[in-house]
């Protein structure tokens, strides 16, 4: 895809990217020679020709399974650093990046080596590459939520590295109210509050429902079939809460970009913005995003620079650098 100069230059701010989702192939090979695991295929060419995902379930698969490769701290450390410097070149100014602590506890990693190796890039990126970051703590849906909770207090120690807590996996049979529990003292700790809502599955606008009006969440990941329900529309517009979409991701789990939901809804004033997902896995970082939204929605440059506008206005970053970043 080609990226044009002014989705390039354009200062922008990621607020949905799962770090376990960066992971190059060529890095994976990396890590398991480094770690003695013997991956299931030859070269990173056949790792990336195996990704042929036709919806969530089969990108978790091979999400998971490619985690087996991150062992250390370093490994972390290795796979955010390498995350920065991809998005550098584009112009990525700050980002909020979630990380699934339990897809490594449940394989015996300890949450103290992925946190502090992910924490170290974070603190090089900034001095090296000028990329402010915060990490938010997902919970794995298709888990307990008593080991949701288990996580939650687990990251206590952490709490000034993490600003915020969401719910990512498989939704399917999963609703938000599984966890309210858990959000609801993630919330009294301090932390702030965000959750997935998968476009095209079954009782999504009802998941979206609860996690706007029982849950009391501030963004919502995806969402963008709240078009279904006007009146949330109106609700989310009234009250800030913003939209994370991902237009490359959607094309592989769901059914299209939703580029033009995405028009739809800047149009009735919900801020929505556009980020990356897992861009190693669906082939496209920050820009490429940006550039499938001008490609495809046929949208002026003024239009991109409100998303952009939208993702620094519903970030959880400290009002000092909301201003550096407008
Ligand atoms: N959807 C749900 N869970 C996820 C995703 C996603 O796109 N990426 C990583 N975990
Ligand atoms: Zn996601």
């Amino acid at each position: 895809m080609e990226i044009s100069p002014f989705v390039l230059g354009l200062p922008k701010v990621e607020l949905h990217v799962h770090i376990e989702g960066t992971l190059e192939p060529e890095l994976k090979f990396e890590l398991a020679q480094r770690n003695g695991i013997k991956l299931p295929f030859d070269t990173p060419e056949q790792v990336r020709a195996s990704y042929k995902f036709d919806d969530l379930t089969s990108f978790l698969d091979a999400y998971y399974d490619g985690m087996s490769v991150l062992q250390t701290a370093e490994d972390f450390y290795a796979l955010a650093m390498a995350y920065f410097r991809k998005v550098a070149p584009q112009n990525l100014r700050y980002a909020e990046i979630f990380f699934d602590p339990q897809a490594h506890t449940s394989r015996g990693v300890p949450f103290n080596t992925v946190i502090t190796g992910l924490r170290r890039a974070q603190i090089e990126a900034e001095q090296q590459l000028g990329i402010t970051s915060a990490l938010i703590m997902c919970f794995l849906r298709d888990f307990q939520p008593e080991y949701a909770m288990a996580t939650l207090l687990e990251s206590l120690p952490y709490r000034r590295w993490i600003l915020g807590v969401g719910l990512d996996s498989d939704e399917n049979g999963n609703p938000p109210s599984k966890f309210a529990s858990v959000f609801a003292r993630a919330k009294a700790e301090g932390y702030l509050l965000t959750m997935h809502c998968d476009v095209d599955i079954p009782g999504s606008i009802e998941h979206i429902a609860t996690v706007i009006k029982e849950i009391g969440v501030a963004r919502i990941d995806h969402g963008t079939n709240i078009v279904e329900d006007p009146e949330l529309v109106r609700l989310i517009a009234e009250r800030g809460i913003g939209l994370t979409s991902c237009p490359i991701s959607n094309t592989w789990v769901s059914d299209g970009s939703k580029v033009a939901l995405i028009k739809q809804l800047a149009g009735e004033g919900v801020k929505v913005t556009v980020n990356s997902d897992d861009p190693a896995y669906f082939g496209g970082y920050i820009a490429e995003n940006y550039q499938r939204v001008a490609d495809e929605g046929d949208v002026s440059n003024e239009f991109l620079t409100q998303l952009a506008r939208n993702a620094v206005d519903i970030s959880w970053a400290p009002a000092v650098l909301k201003a550096q970043l407008r």
